[in-house]
């Protein structure tokens, strides 16, 4: 997750972008560049690490251009280095860029059968190179970069900046955020508000897919299919301190749509996407080649990825697992292995039970790591080593961004045991990093059906009941749909292995009852459709969340919510988007309070 901010000024525009950069930090610090337009022709100065080195690099070679982009970066593809910081340039052409280019490999190959030299290894690098290939074949500015949007694939955003045209700058947003903010005779881009709070507080938020042509007269957006669109232009509230929702009416929904952007950011931090390995920290306290068990633990939501990722330990690491809801787990008097490892879970590093398990795992000789969003917290503090989630701040009280951000985390630990382990060959390793770097892809288009989703959540809102059924990792996405459902909309809900369906929920089916079904075409797909049956045959009514081909193989339901094709590593990502947001949307219409539901806690510290 990188910080992005572009101004078309009336005065010298370098110093305003470093001042908005450093609002940016938070989104990564590795390295940090700037791009101005000088008389002489684009001019970029670019440093490796904090934001004060750029800032020292300008004092000693100032930059005096009226139009500029910055960015400070996390990196993704490419060890921080000057030649890998942005913008990156090909002819006259400047870009900074936040997320992730899928088909970057792909691209780079043919650009590179075309005989051109990248600087650096960065995904980046190749987009500049892309848009000047039009430029050189006789496009405009507007028309190059938006023939190149259609050749890339992934979760992005990009400003663009060009060489002899003072008054143009090109923003795009696909997965991350972009603002474009109005100021007076100056117009600006930014990853977010808070970033232009100093020049402006008139915003407008890009939706999905748009991208923006900017003059400092304004601003023309266009959608996907190159539609020129409306806006709105709102006033924010943003101040240096504040996390705001934006143009969203919660936190949660803000939080939900983040998941693309903040799943780059979790996982180009546990990912090599260039060498397509994982990437943990060198100093891990364990070997995991010697760990005989693996203790997961934690609690509500924290717990429900936890028991996505037991499925990966053992499918990918062969590791036996042992998991529990913490409050359980610290009494249990459960006897540790000192050879085992425990893991813990927990968005606010502040859970008491959680604390407690882990306490009691490490006065029984385990070596605890935490999966943990709040880095200063007593858990990511106490435990042997903190494997931050890097969600930032989560303020819904139900947790979403958090959960799918543990996700990330625990797929790249199950990854890096797999290898160490010698159960994934260096070939399998590859494959499954690529499948993870597809995710905030994959997310962004989940979230593409939330039109069809918010119309069946009113189907949710109508019932006292409902059963979430799903089996192996789709047994805990259901888990967690029925746990956001309660949370928020305060409708009752459970969470069923669809395999146990007939050893008592059964019972309860009539036409009354909704059970969604987390089925997409996978290993136990044909088990879940008899289970599916089964509650056919007593009048329930089915909404079914799955993929093309599960959709084209699971006979009639009341609802089908077609989701994107995934692999097994990618799909409770994918499926967590609708059980979100058809508890979310359920909870708007039941009138709760969604962001803070009666009763429910952030952060849970007593027991
Ligand atoms: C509370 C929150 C949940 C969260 C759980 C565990 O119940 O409302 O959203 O999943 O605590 O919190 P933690 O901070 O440890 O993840």
């Amino acid at each position: 997750m990188c910080g992005i901010i572009g101004i078309l000024g009336k005065s010298p525009v370098a110093a305003s972008i470093v001042d908005g950069l450093k609002r940016l930090e938070y989104r990564g610090y590795d390295s940090a560049g700037v791009a101005t337009l000088e008389p002489t022709g684009l001019a970029r100065r670019r440093a490796v690490g904090k934001l004060k080195n750029l800032d020292a690099l300008l004092q000693l070679s100032p930059l005096g251009g009226h139009a500029g982009i910055g960015h400070t970066r996390w990196a993704t593809h490419g060890k921080p280095s000057e030649a890998n910081a942005h913008p990156h340039a090909a002819g006259p052409v400047a870009v900074v860029h936040n997320g992730i280019i899928e088909n970057f490999r792909d691209l780079r190959a043919e650009l590179s059968a075309e005989g051109i030299n990248f600087e650096g290894e960065t995904d980046t690098e190749l987009v500049a190179h892309l848009v000047n290939r039009e430029i050189r074949g006789g496009a405009e500015p507007i028309a190059a970069v938006e023939a190149t949007l259609k050749r890339l694939e992934g979760a992005f955003a990009l400003a663009f900046l060009f060489e002899g045209r003072n008054d143009l700058m090109i923003g795009a947003r696909r997965g991350s955020p972009l603002a474009v903010g109005y100021g007076d005779g100056e117009m600006y881009l930014g990853s977010d508000a808070m970033a232009l709070a100093p020049f402006t507080n008139r915003i407008a938020y890009l939706d999905e897919g748009d991208w923006v042509v900017l003059n400092r007269a304004g601003a023309t957006v266009r959608d996907e299919a190159g539609k020129i669109v409306k806006r709105q232009v709102q006033t924010s509230l943003a101040s240096a301190t504040m996390v705001e929702k934006g143009s969203y009416r919660h936190f949660m929904a803000k939080e939900i749509h983040e998941q693309p952007d903040v799943l780059s950011h979790a996982l180009s931090r546990y990912l090599d996407m260039a060498q397509g390995t994982v990437r943990l920290p060198d100093a891990l306290p364990w070997d995991f080649a010697d760990v005989s068990r693996v203790t997961l633990t934690a609690c509500g939501t924290g717990y429900i990825a936890a028991l996505v990722a037991r499925y990966w330990f053992e499918t990918y690491a062969r590791l036996p697992v042992d998991i529990d809801i913490a409050s359980e787990f610290r009494y249990r008097e459960a006897p540790l292995d000192p050879k085992s490892i425990a893991l813990v879970v927990s968005q606010s590093g502040e859970t008491a039970d959680t604390l407690a398990a882990l306490r009691y795992c490490q006065a029984n000789g385990v070596r605890v790591g935490s999966v943990v969003n709040v880095s200063t917290s007593t858990i990511a503090r106490e435990s042997d080593i903190a494997f931050p989630m890097v969600a930032g701040p989560e303020i819904g009280v139900a947790s979403t961004k958090a959960f799918t951000c543990s996700l990330a985390v625990l797929a790249c630990l199950a990854i890096a045991a797999g290898r160490k382990r010698g159960v994934l060959s260096a070939d399998e390793e590859r494959r499954l990093v690529g499948e993870l770097m597809r995710v905030p892809r994959l997310v962004a288009e989940a979230l593409n059906t939330e039109p069809k989703i918010e119309r069946i959540a009113k189907v949710l809102t109508k019932a006292s009941d409902v059963l979430y059924l799903g089996r192996g990792t789709n047994y805990a996405i259901a888990l967690e749909g029925a746990l956001k459902l309660k949370e928020i909309s305060y409708i009752h809900a459970e969470g069923y292995a669809a395999g146990e369906l007939k050893h008592g929920p059964i019972a309860l089916i009539d036409e009354t009852m909704p059970v969604v079904v987390v089925a997409p075409k996978d290993r136990w797909f044909e088990k879940t459709v008899s289970n599916m049956q089964e509650v056919q045959a007593r009048g329930g009514r089915i909404i079914l969340l799955t993929d093309a081909d599960g959709a084209a193989h699971a006979g009639e339901s009341e609802a089908v919510l077609v989701m994107p094709t995934a692999d097994p590593i990618a799909a409770p990502f994918v499926h967590a988007i609708p059980v979100q947001l058809l508890s979310y949307h359920a909870a708007v219409m039941m009138g709760t309070d969604v962001d803070q539901p009666r009763n429910l806690a952030k952060s849970v510290t007593v027991e």
